[in-house]
């Protein structure tokens, strides 16, 4: 683990590479969750029969603190991943961690944190953790949590990222392997659906693809989302993503690019799209733009879509101009360049 003693330039960070000096921890037993309590970022010591360990009892979140013009922090929609964490808890039977005193702890993090805080294209990005420390191998949730919150100063998550535009990636489309199934966990934020995505990631890299779009599991038709992004299309200039089911996590940044779409009056809906849709749409130019978001990626094109033995470039290969637009308009909102037309967005530490 590399905890920083000083400040990176952004264009070394890379992304969950670096830990800030600080993190913070409480835990729960008998019923009740202890002090939230700041410490030095290091090891944890857990027994090895950790139901965490065996049985992936876990979530976490992923949210960022970002510079602002005058120096200060501000947090994008805390509220928003404090929610869904309490979700996440709900489907993997866990204790929910008080939503007042996150928020409070996620302030007194990035307020320790502060020094490390870079400019655009940097953030603080914060790594809310729930684990089941009950060490006992029958298959039912524990009695003991640790809940902890990690702070890493990151740049872009594929590799460099720009200000002025967004990251362009390749994907590849599957149906060899699928990541979440109905009545599953897989609108939960734990562990176990990043588990399943690894197999499908390292079988795009393989074949020169930067991540994966997964379909559902049953018909192997409607698209469902990345391995830890959501998905957009641009077709006939209007903006569309898959529509929620429980197979598919419901990203902060998906629900604010829909909603930041509408507010600046780009037409935006929720849909099923197949497959056979997409790949038609790009073939014959009514799918003009392809894009991948979450915390970590922010809006990355897609600027290749692969399938089966094929590879379809999307629009002229490049960046749409809706992409370009609503990349532009969330880090503006982001770094404080712009007010975001909600101002419960942007939380100033
Ligand atoms: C995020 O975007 O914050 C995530 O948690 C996705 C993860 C794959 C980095």
């Amino acid at each position: 683990m590399t905890v920083l003693s000083e400040a990176l330039p952004v264009d070394k960070l890379g992304f969950g590479i670096y830990y800030g000096p600080k993190m913070l921890s409480a835990k729960y037993a008998e019923g009740k969750w202890g002090p939230l309590e700041l410490k030095n970022t290091g090891e944890i010591s857990i027994h090895p029969g950790a139901k965490t360990l065996h049985y992936a009892q876990e979530i976490f979140e992923g949210l960022k603190a970002y510079l602002q013009k005058d120096g200060s922090l501000a947090m994008f929609r805390p509220e928003a991943n404090i929610a869904r964490m309490t979700r996440s808890a709900e489907m993997l039977s866990m204790p929910p961690f008080p939503e007042a005193k996150f928020l409070e702890g996620l302030k007194s993090i990035i307020e320790a944190s502060k020094d490390f805080a870079t400019e655009a294209p940097g953030a603080l990005y914060l790594r809310p953790t729930m684990i089941c420390t009950t060490p006992s191998l029958g298959v039912a949730p524990g009695t003991e949590y640790l809940f902890y919150i990690l702070l890493c100063p990151v740049g872009g998550y594929f590799g460099s990222a720009h200000v002025e535009k967004p990251v362009e990636v390749s994907v590849l489309a599957t149906d060899e392997y699928v990541r979440a199934v109905r009545g599953g966990i897989g609108s939960a934020k734990t562990g176990g659906n990043y588990a399943a995505s690894l197999r499908a990631i390292q079988h795009a890299k393989k074949h020169g693809f930067n991540n994966v779009l997964f379909l559902d599991a049953i018909n192997q038709k409607s698209l469902e989302e990345l391995g830890g992004m959501n998905l957009f299309i641009v077709q006939n200039g209007e903006l569309q993503t898959p529509t929620l089911t429980d197979s598919i996590l419901a990203g902060v940044t998906r629900d604010s690019i829909l909603k930041l779409a509408n507010s600046m009056g780009i037409k935006a809906v929720e849909r099923t799209i197949t497959i056979d849709e997409l790949l038609e749409g790009i073939e014959n130019s009514k799918v003009e733009e392809v894009f991948a978001c979450g915390t970590a990626a922010v809006v990355s094109a897609i600027t290749e879509l692969g399938w089966k033995e094929k590879r379809f470039k999307v629009g002229n290969g490049e960046s749409g101009p809706i992409t370009q637009t609503l990349f532009q308009e969330l880090t503006n909102i982001h770094y404080g360049k712009k007010k975001a037309p909600f101002p419960e967005w942007m939380l100033k530490v």
